[in-house]
């Protein structure tokens, strides 16, 4: 920073030199003084409505004539202070400025405000899920009145238990009408559905949509409301902060790697155990800043489902039945070494680092192959031209093009989506390709529509416009493209960065790996590699699918081919069958089949051995995010009877006679020693921590609300191998459609029926019914209303569903989300018949 930017003031009789433009309020907390704020917060812009922060502010005299300071008599810069208090949180830094906030005077200014505060609050601190954490309660005691000078019986009195939604309470008596609540929702997630009603002392929060407080981001409203007026429907009156202790985590549902922290209590109920009581946002800058979604805030509570897997179960007589851990795993190690080299995993991306690194030891040592279970490619080439280390999608603004393609980003992982959406705000370019609509558009500089099935194609067209210039290789038989691509090309070719996102909106595993190598494709032919802030992030379904990857992990094209082929099958973390039921005679007619996972899902029961597993809660791990930040999650709570993944993996290889590493620490080393992305990463490093701003780990609370400060580790990005890729032109699968069908294509959804998310019942009103949706000439042509029941047929297979008519359906195809019942993963031609009774 050029000293001419920087600004030197002093705050309490501490000299502090910050940037041009910094407020007193963050000049003053850069050097450990808090200054007292309930409006105000550093994410957001401020508003000066609360005058909790108020300060005594004098400003250097300078001389008209000469412009220069005048001299006191000791020779010192003449200061000058205002008759008036002013407010810290608005006020710009200046040269020389003089700030006191420990004089008398702002002092009874605090107090008068907080008195004012208080008019109207019903004080019922002892029962208020806030107290304890709360800055009205702490600034209360530290700045506040002794005593109160009004009664009950004259307060204000509004509703104590109402409902904004069912995932957010209000309080209305508590409520300081700070308005924190509704900027959030407003001015950084754009969900508008908060604002205020009614003025003066009857002003009240309230939520206009339907269903209420509709959006993926609520519960963050309830970590910075400075008092007890929200709180989630979870926590509320189920135990006090101070009660609570903290695990660091990572949230295990999509790529993104939210930081968390997981408080817990021991209870009596629970044996003494500890219990989750709820999860919050842990502090990464670089990842999720202060913030989470709901789905990571709610749906944890299928780790504590009574659904769960409690024992190994063994088939005997067509019938599962419970076995021992000891008698198990051996009985497994040995039809393992029965099957030789043709054993085969299967591994879902739920799956930490240390347990693939360990399946893949296991498989490797029998000769077999291991493969990922996923709808979703190109990882092998994320790992190639992924982001550059360094990279932080938080800093990126002017000069930088974004271009999400194939994603509905908001659905597949919300915290990218809002960090995209303020990298636009900050002034980057955003290009949103997409067949339908999404909500990114909004803030998009372009928008490319294409035609479901021109993924790929679309991004080789934008290649071949720039060819023309650029003298760029030439992608063979793919045409130049419309207008939107060609501004696009103009776009992407002069860009100082270049992000692109590549999901799986209305693809298969085929068609987003040939996405994929068009998009690593156009990142090398315009030299947006190998630096920091370029990249290729894929959109994965899964939490650590791209570590998947980088371990050596691939899809396979055809499970069936795979069940046939090999004799024995181990699959963890995932679920084939419960996804496309055609699956089922494979596995049922294989030779061996073990299932390690949570439940009893589809899959494990039809498997000859089930063996339950532990979810990220229970025990040690790390998770590579598809930005390639590998981070470490902690156990948070101990149920002995369950064993991890990678410490079941290494009991079967050990009987089976391999080499294998038994702890989390070990086996990570010894990952880091075999492959080469992961070199010079530790346990230790990634435990590491810088400090961050805002700087929200001191004990006021003011700025970060109830956010956890993290000392736990921030994680870093894995390692970019030193060559570049050579180009290699994709093969686009065509898609045929036969007479009296139409191509459904699937999509994600955010709450969906999986087994992650169904067994949290708050978030059961959120998820929807098996439905498809058309265009509303599709349905005319179909002679189908909104709402109508009908059967689906597909590939064989014929499921019931909801019909929704919808103007943001493309043309000729039918938009049918993944996980909803509909077994659905790839592009793929359906009839849609009514169901009797229901037809019109
Ligand atoms: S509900 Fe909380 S965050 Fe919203 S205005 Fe009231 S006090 Fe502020
Ligand atoms: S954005 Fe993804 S990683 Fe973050 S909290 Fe939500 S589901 Fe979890
Ligand atoms: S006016 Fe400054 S914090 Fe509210």
């Amino acid at each position: 920073m050029p000293i001419k930017n920087l600004v030197s003031l002093t705050i309490d009789g501490q000299q502090v030199t910050v940037p041009a433009g910094t407020l007193i309020v963050n000049a003053a907390k850069k050097i450990g003084i808090d200054i007292p704020v309930f409006c105000y917060h550093p994410k957001m812009e401020p508003v000066g409505m609360c005058r909790q922060c108020l300060v005594e502010v004098g400003r250097p005299v300078i001389d008209r004539a000469t412009g220069q300071p005048v001299l006191d008599t000791d020779g010192s810069p003449k200061v000058q202070f205002g008759a008036k208090l002013e407010t810290a949180c608005t006020t710009p830094v200046s040269e020389g400025m003089v700030v006191i906030g420990t004089s008398e005077k702002a002092a009874s200014g605090r107090k008068d405000i907080l008195e004012f505060l208080l008019t109207s609050h019903p004080l019922d601190c002892p029962i208020c899920d806030k107290g304890g954490e709360c800055p009205l309660q702490n600034l209360t005691l530290r700045y506040g009145p002794g005593q109160s000078r009004f009664v009950y019986a004259e307060k204000m009195h509004l509703a104590k238990h109402y409902l904004l939604g069912e995932l957010i309470y209000l309080d209305r008596e508590r409520c300081i009408q700070c308005g924190r609540c509704v900027r959030f929702q407003t001015n950084i997630v754009d969900d508008p559905v908060l604002g205020f009603y009614n003025r003066g002392r009857s002003m009240e929060i309230i939520s206009d949509s339907k269903p209420g407080f509709d959006s993926y981001f609520s519960g963050n409203t309830t970590d910075i409301c400075p008092v007890g007026a929200l709180t989630t429907a979870d926590f509320r009156f189920q135990a006090r902060p101070w009660e609570l202790c903290s695990t660091a985590s990572i949230c295990p549902h999509c790529p993104v790697g939210c930081n968390l922290t997981i408080n817990l209590r021991r209870e009596a109920d629970s044996n003494g155990d500890l219990v989750i009581k709820r999860i919050l946002p842990r502090q990464n800058e670089s990842v999720n800043e202060i913030w989470i979604c709901d789905k990571g805030r709610f749906a944890y509570h299928y780790t504590e489902s009574k659904q769960r897997l409690t024992q190994p179960l063994v088939r005997r007589e067509g019938e599962l039945v419970a076995i021992g851990w000891e008698e198990v795993l051996s009985y497994v190690a040995e039809n393992f070494i029965d099957a030789g080299k043709n054993l085969i995993s299967l591994a879902g991306g739920r799956l930490s680092n240390e347990d693939l690194f360990s399946l893949k030891e296991l498989t490797d040592g029998m000769g077999g192959k291991s493969a990922l279970y996923t709808h979703m490619g190109g990882g092998d080439l994320v790992a190639q031209v992924g982001l550059e280390k360094g990279t932080n999608l938080s800093e990126l603004g002017k000069g930088t093009v974004i271009l999400v393609v194939a994603s509905d980003l908001e659905e597949e992982a919300p915290i990218w989506w809002l960090r995209v959406k303020q990298a636009a705000e900050r002034g980057a370019t955003l290009i949103v390709a997409n067949a339908r609509p999404t909500k990114l558009e909004r803030y998009a500089s372009q928008v490319v529509r294409y035609p479901y099935g021109s993924e790929a194609t679309t991004i080789l067209a934008m290649i071949n416009s720039m060819s023309a210039k650029q003298n760029f290789p030439k992608t063979p038989k793919i045409q130049q493209g419309g207008e939107a691509v060609k501004t696009a090309a103009e776009a992407i070719s002069p860009a100082d960065n270049l992000i692109i996102f590549y999901g799986s909106d209305g693809l298969g595993l085929e068609a987003s790996q040939a996405l994929a190598q068009a998009c690593a494709n156009l990142l090398v032919v315009t030299n947006h590699t190998r630096k920091v802030n370029n990249g290729l992030i894929a959109v994965w379904p899964r939490a650590n699918d791209q570590g998947a990857w980088e371990l050596g992990f691939q899809p396979l094209s055809n499970l069936k081919e795979a069940f046939q082929q090999y004799e024995a099958i181990y699959i963890a973390g995932a679920d084939p069958v419960g996804d496309d039921p055609s699956l089922a005679d494979g596995v049922r007619e294989a030779g061996f089949v073990v299932v390690q996972d949570l439940f009893l899902t589809e899959t494990a029961s039809l498997a000859d051995v089930v063996l339950p597993t532990q979810p990220f809660t229970e025990r040690e791990g790390t998770f590579t995010s598809g930005e390639r930040r590998v981070q470490r999650f902690y156990p948070a709570v101990s149920h002995s009877e369950f064993k991890p993944d990678y410490a079941i993996f290494a009991d079967i290889s050990k009987r089976i006679g391999l080499d294998a590493e038994e702890t989390p620490l070990r086996i990570f080393n010894r990952l880091v020693a075999k492959v080469p992305a992961f070199k010079g990463l530790s346990y230790r490093l990634l435990a590491q921590v810088n400090e961050q701003w805002p700087i929200i780990d001191r004990s006021d609370l003011y700025y970060g609300g109830a956010s956890y400060a993290n000392t736990q580790g921030l994680g870093l990005q894995l390692t970019l191998p030193a060559q570049i890729p050579s180009l290699t032109w994709p093969q686009v699968p065509e898609i045929k459609l036969v007479e009296g069908t139409i191509l459904a294509v699937p999509i994600t959804i955010l709450y969906d029926q999986g087994q992650t998310i169904c067994p949290s019942l708050l978030l059961h009103q959120r998820i929807p019914p098996a439905h498809i949706a058309v265009h509303p000439d599709v349905a005319v042509r179909l002679n189908f209303v909104d709402g109508t029941q009908v059967q689906l047929k597909m590939e064989g297979i014929s499921v019931k569903a909801r019909l929704h008519i919808s103007e943001q359906v493309p043309l000729d195809v039918a938009i049918v989300p993944r996980s909803l019942g509909i077994p659905i993963s790839s592009p793929v031609p359906i009839e849609i018949k009514a169901v009797e009774e229901a037809k019109v």
